[in-house]
């Protein structure tokens, strides 16, 4: 019969590692749960007794709450986690290479190795290892070979791959209620048993027949096909609102005739100025990278096509900027409302808002910021490794982090909306245009205004997917 867990290790208290196996935890009050990482910091933030938690994410705070100190911890003690666990999560991070063989492209598998060999090393019993970090082809094979070359007589290594579909600003509720659970092993007696222990802790709130097992090699490929098929529809809707644009087509009214075709479906068709995310850009290039590996070349640059459009049109918004503003934006006042990769999150990894503002600053504009959420200390932080040649304090001249939307908007000639947060829907636009420089510009790269009311109040529009400017 299979093992039944009792207890499970997760290694990296990240976006992915935090929020999945607190729910795990909140869902199976009979295991007990030790969520590590070595920065302190990051822990000590997790058990906060006002519960200030590292990362926002609706709902999360709940669980935490209710599950904290029950059969959930948090710990800086790996080796002591790793010692207890039957079944461990590998969450650490990947990031994109920066230097070496396949820098811009490849995955930087570092610390999924030092967590890898962390495990073999510390281990004195069996352990059910699951990759869990967004990771290339091949990895659970690499941490396979790291784990059975260090292995210790009576001490068993299976690796599974389990990768997470979870979206952020709604990680909770498709933790709550997934699409499916993907679960990849070999196919071996012993790979598909460790593979039904992981069903069985599952299967304590999902149904099984959402539960979902294949071979390793396929569950590694599905993560990185679902992300790119979902980025690929955005920039193919992307790629369309540029005709629009050209034309006078409205993009809002070409993505829900195309979705409304139920082999296309209507989700993921919402044109902007461009995908941002830890994962998109990040899987895609993985794959560009997997494929040229394998000596595919049409297969890379097919979907390196997908990032190159997404950078084109963020290039393309910075440029309809400029060009609307009679072709400078030197001096002028701009700004940005929204500078997350999208609403409901704080995260602003890769996020458009990144790109754009660093386009404003060469051309050397004045810009305004405001977020709801994002910290002032990540946004300089974003905005120095976007310039990294531009000194700090020559950045912070021309760019002011505020409070609120009146006042990131006082005295502007142009609002930019980078992020669609709910908030920004319910601006009064009038007291907005009020306190503008005129003409007053309005640039919306969210579809989240109605331009024919802007335009009533006095606004000059210009939306994503729409030709029409005045
Ligand atoms: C994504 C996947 O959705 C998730 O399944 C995977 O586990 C991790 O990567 P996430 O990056 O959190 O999740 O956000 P997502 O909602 O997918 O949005 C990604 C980017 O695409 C955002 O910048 C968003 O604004 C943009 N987007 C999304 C669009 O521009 N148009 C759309 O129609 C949908
Ligand atoms: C298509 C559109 O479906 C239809 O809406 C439009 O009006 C005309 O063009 P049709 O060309 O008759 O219709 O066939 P369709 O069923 O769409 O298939 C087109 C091609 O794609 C076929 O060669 C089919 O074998 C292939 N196909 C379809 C695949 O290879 N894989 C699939 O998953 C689906
Ligand atoms: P993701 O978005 O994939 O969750 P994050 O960067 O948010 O990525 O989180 C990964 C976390 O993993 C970081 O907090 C990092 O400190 C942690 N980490 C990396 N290596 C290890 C390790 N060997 N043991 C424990 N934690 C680790």
């Amino acid at each position: 019969a299979p093992l039944k867990v009792t207890k499970i290790c997760c290694l990296g208290a990240g976006y992915v590692g935090g929020p999945t196996c607190a729910v795990v935890a909140l869902k199976c009050p009979h295991i007990k749960v030790t969520i590590v990482d070595f920065n302190q910091a990051r822990i000590d933030a997790w058990n906060s007794p006002d519960y200030n938690l590292p990362i926002y994410e609706p709902g999360l705070e709940d669980v935490v709450r209710q599950a904290r100190g029950r059969n959930l911890f948090f710990s800086t003690n790996v080796d002591q986690a790793i010692l207890e666990a039957e079944l461990i999560f590998v969450s650490v991070n990947t990031p994109t290479k920066k230097s070496g063989v396949g820098a811009g492209f490849a995955a930087d598998l570092n610390y999924v190795e030092l967590a890898t060999r962390q495990i073999a090393r510390v281990s004195t019993s069996s352990k059910i290892v699951v990759e869990k970090s967004t990771v290339p082809c091949r990895t659970a094979e690499s941490m396979r070979t790291i784990l059975e070359a260090n292995s210790k007589p009576g001490c068993r290594f299976d690796i599974l791959s389990n990768p997470e579909f979870l979206a952020e600003g709604t990680a909770i509720q498709d933790l709550f209620a997934p699409d499916r659970v993907l679960i990849g092993s070999l196919q071996t007696p012993e790979g598909k048993s460790a593979c039904e222990s992981l069903v069985e802790v599952y299967n304590n709130w999902v149904p099984k027949q959402k539960i979902f097992t294949v071979g390793l090699w396929s569950s590694e490929l599905s993560k990185l096909a679902a992300n790119a098929m979902l980025a690929q529809r955005i920039s193919s809707i992307n790629a369309l609102s540029a005709i629009c644009e050209a034309t006078g087509a409205n993009i809002d009214e070409v993505s829900n005739a195309v979705g409304m075709d139920s082999r296309v479906g209507p989700k993921f068709l919402r044109a902007s100025v461009g995908f941002g995310g830890s994962c998109f850009q990040k899987d895609i290039l993985n794959l560009v990278y997997l494929s040229e590996s394998l000596h595919l070349p049409e297969v890379a640059a097919y979907w390196r096509q997908v990032v190159e459009m997404n950078d084109y049109q963020k290039r393309r918004f910075s440029k309809r900027v400029v060009d609307t503003l009679f072709n400078t934006i030197t001096g002028k006042r701009i700004a940005v409302l929204g500078f997350a990769f999208k609403a409901d999150t704080g995260d602003t990894r890769e996020s458009a808002a990144i790109t754009l503002i660093r386009d404003f600053q060469a051309e050397r504009a004045r810009i305004s910021i405001y977020d709801p959420k994002v910290e002032e200390s990540q946004i300089w932080q974003d905005l120095q490794e976007a310039s990294p040649t531009v000194p700090l304090v020559d950045i912070q001249k021309n760019v002011t982090i505020t409070h609120s939307v009146l006042e990131a908007t006082r005295d502007v000639e142009a609002v930019i909306i980078a992020t669609e947060w709910r908030e920004f829907k319910l601006i009064d636009w009038h007291a907005v245009y009020a306190q503008m420089s005129k003409p007053a510009f309005l640039f919306d790269g969210r579809l989240l205004v109605n331009p024919d009311e802007l335009r009533q109040i006095g606004f000059r529009v210009s939306v994503i997917g729409r030709g029409e400017t005045l």
